[in-house]
């Protein structure tokens, strides 16, 4: 089956082959203005300028041709969305209302809160209500755009509840219709049966989790939250290196709060992304910059916990590979808008427009190791592809905050 997609404004982020970017190169967005494209069997078989096609002489060609009219719109590569928790049981806006009236995050912790509050919820769900209720969140953000996401356990924190998340993120893997990867969280925070006792949690992550999670290659990558009061970054190294038995590569949330040598642990531990970044130093950012390792920024969570944002102009300055994700989860970004996320980079953090898309595009799918499916305008990708409504430029899409400029998403070649 072949479409014919014609009257493109603008075809953005056109590549003929596959790069992770990297300082400068984030700013350079190959577009085609006055575009066709061609889509076969849902992946993209051909494009160019519009004057170079002749759509009545195709379709004489090819009665089977099917053509759509963009009626010029802009064509963007879906965002791939490289870091999220988005199986979850509840939300939790009583926290979120306790922050306002000022409570501290460990005051909310005493009370109860925080990621221990959802993974007490987690527990206490259903496989099948948890899969419906995170099937639903999927379906909302591919309407937004996301064309490919990664998604965590890190909720169970038993070896019945990271195995029960991890089947539902299978489950969705199965039934969905764009790509998913699933990271292994089961070291986001200690249950506190084990607050006393971290020796006796990471044997149950290492001696139980790990070979039963293996046993059934339920997941690709391996993650840990390397954090004051949360994993040290000695314990990250021994999860790491016992998710390395099994394949698994470490994707690892380091330096939100605090520098305590994630990311010198991660650089030795060779991830493929260290995410969050709010608290970088000079020498950090250096070491980073030295490495193939991908620095995934969540403004959205930045915004939301009122922090300090990742210094996303330093990173890039420094030649740093830069990716941007949702981090959709009930704690720190109750959002998987990714719309928003691109915004809020380009508003709070000085990153240009054509650093935002191709941060949020490419070289997010490198951080899934997804860049020969998706992320760009590709000749043998997936057609999963974002249409805006009428706009005046490519800047136009991050300026209007919160406004929806999308009109229609095409996952595989067909509109959702
Ligand atoms: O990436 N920081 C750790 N994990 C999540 C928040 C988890 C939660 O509060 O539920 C994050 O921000
Ligand atoms: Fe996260």
């Amino acid at each position: 089956m072949q479409t014919l997609i014609k009257n493109i404004a603008c075809l953005v982020n056109v590549r003929e082959e596959n790069k992770l970017l990297r300082g400068k190169e984030l700013s350079v967005l190959p577009c085609i203005k006055k575009a066709y494209l061609i889509v076969e069997d849902g992946l993209i078989k051909e494009f160019g300028e519009q004057s170079a096609v002749n759509s009545e002489l195709l379709t004489a060609h090819n009665p089977q041709l099917t053509i759509i009219d963009a009626n010029n719109a802009y064509v963007l590569p879906c965002w791939c969305d490289s870091h999220t928790h988005l199986v979850f049981a509840t939300s939790r806006e009583d926290e979120f209302v306790d922050k306002i009236k000022g409570l501290s995050y460990a005051e909310i912790a005493s009370k109860g809160g925080g990621i221990l509050n959802s993974a007490n919820k987690l527990n206490a769900m259903s496989e099948d209500d948890l899969f419906m209720l995170a099937q639903q969140r999927l379906n909302e953000v591919i309407q937004l755009g996301t064309g490919a996401i990664e998604i965590k356990s890190g909720y169970g924190l038993s070896v019945e509840g990271e195995m029960k998340m991890l089947r539902v993120i299978q489950r969705l893997k199965q039934s969905s219709i764009i790509p998913i990867k699933a990271t292994f969280l089961g070291a986001h925070a200690y249950p506190v049966q084990y607050k006393n006792n971290h020796e006796a949690y990471i044997k149950l992550i290492v001696d139980e989790m790990l070979p039963n999670i293996a046993k059934e290659n339920l997941a690709d990558y391996i993650d840990c939250f390397c954090e004051e009061g949360f994993f040290s970054a000695n314990e990250m190294k021994r999860v790491c290196e016992a998710g390395f038995k099994y394949g698994l590569k470490p994707k690892l949330h380091v330096n939100q709060l605090n520098n305590i040598g994630g990311i010198e642990a991660a650089i030795k531990l060779n991830a493929l992304s260290v995410d969050h970044l709010e608290t970088m130093n000079d020498d950090e950012i250096k070491h980073l910059s030295n490495s193939n390792i991908i620095a995934t920024l969540l403004p959205t969570a930045a915004y939301f916990l009122r922090m300090n944002y990742p210094p996303a102009r330093k990173l890039i300055d420094n030649n740093c590979a830069v990716a941007l994700a949702s981090d959709y989860n009930p704690g720190s970004s109750p959002s998987g808008n990714m719309n928003n996320v691109v915004s809020m980079a380009c508003i709070q953090m000085r990153m240009l427009p054509e650093e935002v898309i191709n941060a949020a595009t490419i070289n997010g799918a490198y951080a899934m190791e997804l860049q020969n499916e998706v992320g760009s305008i590709t000749i043998g990708k997936k057609a999963n592809l974002i249409f805006t409504k009428p706009i005046s430029s490519l800047a136009n899409l991050p300026y209007c905050f919160g406004n929806n400029l999308i009109d229609k998403v095409m996952i595989e070649g067909d509109f959702i």
